[in-house]
């Protein structure tokens, strides 16, 4: 018999598939989540389970609560087949192909350098919030979108809102929809002023490229899902504001490193973002529904069953990683990267299934940025909560990391 497990996900977060999985001493376990069959697997030969196409459909298969806050309804996550793929380039053009990346990381590290000054004339300045208002302003604006100074602080809110609220039921959850709602609204009518010529859009942005997007039925993008879109560019970009907190949370843990990534070695910058993406809790898993009766690792499938990836399981396996509860950039150092052992983003091929197609953006702003943070003449007082819960998702430092400029806090 398969026990109901929301409850026991809500109370245990990011352990919940990894301690049954223990509890059971097996690598795929049945389990029920939200009324339904699910089996939580992990592993590489699980990941390339579930990313064969025929094992797992997307439609259907993402809950409403995650659509109405993390990414929309529409949305390129909830597509599969010819549908998918149409999206899914679109997608990748903008986000992996052309000079797209190296403007977007020009652009933030220059934002970046402009407000570290403006930092240092402050008492504190709060991590989490004051890099993903940098990187907010930035890509927004990288996409397209016309954007005041004024009002970065508040679309910075909305943006944090709508990652932070997908995976709870409380006031977190409806502000994350209220965000969303607001934001789909505001990015629906500047796609209907584009279409209808009342505004410009730079060519070849993400605006102007959504705007102009048919789908696989040779039809415009209804303007609040070419909305939805626009947002699972911006959205997540700011959530590497996540990982900034990671970052300075790993200093405060492991200041031995803070001269190895403030020195300017490009590989060490590149492993540390590896290591903070492997070793912090982000996405807990995903998964989708399995369209017939399978079988994997002993374990069956029901048709219509949930088929979860377990990647914080996975990020931490010991099989895979050497002491995984150690955080080591260097592991990364020289290592060749697996399509599907490394899976804070999801695994195979970002071009043709559903993995993130923002992982080199996350990596190259993360890269940028992290030695940026380790050079500043900051310290990270000791009177303040940097406790990660995991059972809260998504994790974060309880403080969102407080920095002093280095003379007030001695
Ligand atoms: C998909 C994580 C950054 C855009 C995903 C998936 C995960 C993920 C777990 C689902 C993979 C799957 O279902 O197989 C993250 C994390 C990020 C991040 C932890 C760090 C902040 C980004 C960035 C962008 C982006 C920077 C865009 C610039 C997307 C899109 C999808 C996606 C559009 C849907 C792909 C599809 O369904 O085909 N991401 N992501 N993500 N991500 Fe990211």
């Amino acid at each position: 018999m398969r026990l109901e497990n929301s409850p026991a996900l809500l109370s245990k977060g990011y352990a919940w598939l990894p301690d049954l999985r223990r509890a059971r001493g097996l690598h795929a376990v049945g389990t029920r989540l939200g009324g339904l069959p699910a089996v939580g697997i992990q592993g590489t030969e699980a990941a390339r389970f579930l990313y064969d196409e025929d094992h797992v459909h997307r439609s259907h298969a993402i809950p409403e609560p995650v659509q109405g806050t993390l990414f929309g309804k529409g949305a390129v996550h909830t597509l599969d087949g010819e549908a998918h793929r149409v999206r899914k380039a679109m997608f990748v053009a903008l986000l992996m192909d052309g000079a797209g990346i190296d403007a977007l990381v020009e652009r933030t590290t220059a934002v970046w350098d402009a407000a570290a000054a403006e930092w240092a004339t402050r008492p504190q300045v709060v991590l989490f919030d004051a890099s993903a208002e940098v990187i907010a302003g930035s890509v927004t604006r990288w996409a397209g979108v016309p954007l005041t100074d004024g009002e970065v602080p508040a679309l910075t809110r909305d943006l944090l809102a709508m990652v932070d609220g997908f995976a709870t039921g409380g006031p977190r959850h409806w502000r994350a929809r209220r965000a969303r709602g607001r934001r789909e609204d505001w990015l629906g009518g500047i796609v209907e002023q584009v279409r209808s010529g009342r505004a410009g859009a730079a060519p070849g942005s993400v605006l102007a490229v959504v705007a102009a997007h048919r789908d696989a039925d040779g039809g415009l993008l209804d303007p609040r899902v070419a909305a939805v879109e626009v947002l699972n560019v911006i959205r997540p970009t700011t959530a590497v504001a996540w990982f900034m907190a990671f970052s300075g949370h790993a200093l405060a843990r492991w200041p031995q490193y803070r001269e190895r990534l403030a020195g300017a070695d490009p590989a060490f910058a590149e492993a540390w973002a590896h290591e903070v993406r492997r070793f912090y809790p982000f996405a807990p898993f995903i998964g989708g529904r399995a369209p017939q009766r399978l079988e994997f690792g002993g374990q069956t499938i029901p048709r219509n069953a949930m088929v979860l990836l377990d990647l914080y399981g996975q990020n931490h396996d010991p099989q895979l990683w050497e002491d995984p509860y150690a955080f080591r950039p260097e592991r990364f150092l020289g290592r060749e990267i697996g399509a599907f052992d490394l899976v804070p983003q999801g695994g195979g091929d970002p071009r043709t299934n559903h993995r993130c197609p923002g992982e080199q953006i996350t990596v190259a702003l993360l890269a940028a940025l992290a030695p940026r943070l380790a050079r500043l003449p900051f310290d990270v007082p000791a009177d303040q909560d940097l406790t990660i819960s995991l059972r809260r998702i998504p994790a974060r430092p309880a403080s969102g990391v407080v920095l002093r400029p280095a003379a007030a806090a001695a």
